[in-house]
């Protein structure tokens, strides 16, 4: 498969932010953007954006791994130093808008959510978010926005929860990972405008995008497995699942339609 080097000149013409990627570091080998973001202190300015062409130890939601082969794909974090505790989780799922809202602008491609930040095409997996955060003395004090968007990698070999598929594959021709970064950026920045001013925007579009609302569904985490109707998601970001007459505020796991 032809690789071919993120070209950072290409990506920063199209970057149309004040603050989101305007400290841009690129990285050829590191175990875990989200790790090294969280770690480097030296690293201070938010909208940090570090992108790796590989990742050693790449990592998924519920401890998972995270696969994506070289210099196909995109594997970034944001650094983010203002974001207000009770809206995290509003973050976490206009991450996952935002690559569906760049997805669908540069390639019309029909996309759909799952919550909380899965990226579908046609079910397929595209793309998931790694949102996770260190504090002191009760404020959050770095969150970092961890992204892996399938890009160009045609070929998934090994065991998936839920099928994957590229946007190549899906478009049905190679595409740019620059154009893609920086739509996402740029997207993302005026969503955490919008986040702090009209967050029940966020969730509205979010929320358009979910075709399980109102569904059966099962939701799994390591502990417990649960089994009701996928009623909504409440003002903070948080599944409700109507579990015969009561309904549970649900904080993580994996959803399924059953
Ligand atoms: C998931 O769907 O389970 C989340 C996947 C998140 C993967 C990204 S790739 C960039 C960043 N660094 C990591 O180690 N993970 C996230």
């Amino acid at each position: 498969m032809e690789n071919k080097e993120f070209q950072i000149e290409e990506f920063d013409i199209k970057l149309d932010t004040e603050e989101i990627g305007r400290q841009f570091v690129y990285i050829q080998h590191v175990d875990s953007t989200n790790t090294y973001l969280l770690n480097n202190k030296d690293l201070k300015i938010h909208g940090t954006v570090a992108l790796a062409e590989e990742q050693t130890k790449g990592r998924g939601r519920m401890n998972r791994d995270w696969q994506s082969q070289p210099e196909q794909n995109l594997t970034f974090s944001i650094l983010l130093r203002k974001v207000d505790g009770k809206k995290i989780n509003i973050v976490n799922l206009g991450a996952s808008l935002v690559v569906a809202q760049a997805i669908e602008n540069l390639y019309q491609l029909n996309t759909s959510l799952k919550w909380p930040n899965d990226v579908l095409i046609d079910n397929k997996k595209t793309a998931g978010i790694l949102l996770e955060s260190v504090s002191k003395a009760n404020e959050l004090d770095r969150v970092v926005v961890g992204i892996g968007i399938n890009v160009n990698q045609t070929n998934f070999a090994g065991k998936y929860l839920i099928e994957p598929t590229s946007v190549r594959k899906e478009f049905k021709s190679r595409v740019s990972r620059e154009k893609l970064l920086s739509e996402v950026l740029n997207l993302f920045e005026e969503t955490l405008y919008k986040i702090d001013e009209k967050p029940e925007e966020v969730l509205e579009d979010w929320k358009e995008r979910c075709k399980m609302i109102g569904g059966k569904i099962k939701v799994e985490s390591t502990k417990e497995t649960k089994y009701g109707i996928f009623e909504d998601i409440d003002n903070e970001g948080f599944l409700l699942l109507k579990i015969n007459d009561r309904v549970e505020r649900i904080h993580f796991g994996d959803v399924s339609l059953r």
